[in-house]
């Protein structure tokens, strides 16, 4: 008799085990540490401030007389956040106003005061020119990425931008830049020719972008006497900005014409602009929303892998050896303006929602690492998706800054393969995986993994099996939120935020319960 209500209480827990519900909540992980990828290069995870809103004024820059405590005009708070998730190259001064951008009106003592059309046509009082972004630059121990003006400016105007930037040598452009407070030269480590060429920067045609590009290409310079070899700058192209035919065409004009070039030209990468956008004529909130537009979103974002796919077997074609890099310099969650705010200026909150978006988007750079070796999120400070939010003195870190900060041990780490069952998330008839995962080894040889948990309402309890390593402990931390719309504000500044979590593993097994709605990195010692 024992024996017989043993065997059913064993079956009937065997049977709740393997129920559907909790097959749903178990997502089974193997890491063959043994087994490595291409790099994840620290680039990816690069930032854009253009002159915007309040991405470059009162947003990191507030003039050396303000109360706000600054280093030469340069807000102290924001360099010490951005310092703290080792920004590793910025993206400046646009977008589209690039395209509109005179560099010689943002230098010396008397600035010209203009307009910024693109953004609200409010004024351009250019008082944070090339010095001062190169100050910031510095301040934040970051690399330049410059984007030069091909829709309105000349191949002089940037040719002669670069040689007062680079040369050593005692020309009369040197002797300016001396006069204005730098004499060494500075370095410049990457170059966007233009921007969106195909429309705000000048609505080309994919061959006239290509003759223009032959003609930068060949004639901006950089003089720097440290940028040569293998530190020398990297020419970045205008590439494709979605999923439409005409873009497909444009990867493959720019392509064939770098294949097929003369001695005389080069470029090293080819932008790519990817916004996740659900509807562009009616945009979604970015505040107080709910599920639908939460697996919406999610599933919008997700197209990201695709495109990445399709261009980079366009370059492929013509690109075997992967020389030329994928730029996704422009990428992000792009939202109806918040009301009350300047539609020109695209204010948006940044929930948890663009957390777990965060961190979809840097798992499929990561898992493209061979091709995809820079990206940068648009945009740094209080615009679209935003790292940083000011208002006053007061600044406040969104969940897609923790998302960046919790990322930094992949920075420049080796890209370890995960397998996984994923297995589904379904919200009304949108169906998402439920989880995504990746994995990566730091200089140092240690393990880290990462692993979003997309369900807003249910845990997952993850077992990773961990091939080729004796782990005993992992620590990391974890980033939810009460609701999948909960953000940090200036009256509430923490209510997104990090959590530790730690866990052991056990004949090579780890085990994690992960929160719904989750981000995780943990190190594996
Ligand atoms: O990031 C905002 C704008 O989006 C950029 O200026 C432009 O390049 C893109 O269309």
């Amino acid at each position: 008799m024992v024996s017989i209500h043993r065997c059913l209480a064993a079956l009937i827990v065997l049977s709740v085990l393997t129920s559907p519900l909790m097959a749903q909540q178990r997502v089974e992980l193997s890491v063959d540490t043994s087994n490595s990828g291409a790099t994840i290069n620290r680039n990816i995870f690069g930032q854009f401030a253009e002159h915007l809103g309040y991405g470059v004024y009162e947003g990191l820059w507030v003039g050396p007389g303000s109360t706000i405590p600054n280093t030469r005009g340069i807000r102290n708070d924001v360099v010490a956040a951005l310092k703290a998730i080792k920004v590793p190259n910025v993206r400046w001064p646009g977008g589209c106003f690039a395209d509109e951008y005179h560099w010689r009106k943002g230098i010396g003592p008397r600035r010209v005061v203009t307009l910024n059309p693109n953004w609200g046509g409010v004024v351009e009082p250019n008082s944070f020119g090339t010095h001062e972004f190169l100050d910031f630059i510095d301040q934040i121990g970051s690399e330049a990425y410059l984007s030069v003006n091909v829709g309105s400016g000349t191949p002089e105007e940037a040719a002669e931008w670069l040689e007062y930037l680079t040369t050593p040598q005692p020309t009369d452009l040197a002797k300016e830049r001396g006069t204005n407070g730098h004499a060494a030269p500075y370095k410049i480590a990457y170059l966007g020719i233009g921007n969106e060429s195909w429309d705000c920067g000048g609505n080309m045609s994919a061959d006239y972008y290509l003759s223009q590009l032959r003609i930068f290409t060949r004639f901006v310079r950089n003089f720097n006497p440290e940028q040569r070899g293998d530190k020398q700058m990297l020419k970045i192209a205008v590439g494709p900005g979605g999923d439409e035919p005409r873009f497909t065409d444009w990867t493959e004009v720019v392509m064939k014409g770098w294949k097929n070039r003369q001695w005389s030209w080069d470029m090293q990468g080819l932008s790519m602009h990817n916004y996740t956008v659900v509807n562009w004529g009616n945009k979604f909130s970015s505040v107080g929303f709910g599920e639908s537009e939460y697996s919406t979103v999610l599933k919008s974002t997700l197209k990201m892998e695709e495109l990445i796919a399709k261009h980079s077997a366009i370059m492929d074609k013509y690109d075997p050896e992967k020389k030329i890099a994928l730029v996704v310099d422009e990428w992000g969650a792009w939202y109806a303006p918040l009301p009350g705010s300047n539609p020109g200026f695209l204010v948006q909150q940044n929930s948890q929602r663009d957390a777990i978006l965060a961190a979809l988007n840097l798992n499929i750079f990561a898992r493209h690492a061979d091709r995809v070796r820079m990206a940068n999120i648009a945009q740094m400070i209080n615009v679209l998706q935003a790292m940083i939010m000011t208002n006053k003195e007061t600044i406040v870190l969104t969940p897609t800054y923790y998302v960046f900060k919790m990322y930094e041990p992949f920075q420049d780490a080796t890209f370890v393969p995960v397998t996984f069952n994923a297995g589904t998330y379904t919200s009304g008839n949108i169906t998402l995986p439920r989880v995504d995962a990746i994995a990566a080894k730091d200089k140092s040889g240690k393990l880290w993994l990462e692993i979003t948990n997309l369900d807003p309402n249910q845990p997952v309890e993850i077992e990773t099996s961990l091939v080729g390593r004796n782990a005993t402990s992992a620590t990391g931390e974890t980033l939810t939120a009460p609701k999948v719309d909960s953000v940090n504000t200036f009256e509430s500044p923490d209510t997104v935020k990090p959590k530790p979590i730690s866990a052991k593993v056990q004949v090579g097994k780890l085990t994690l319960k992960l929160d719904p709605k989750s981000v995780t990195v943990i190190g594996i010692d």
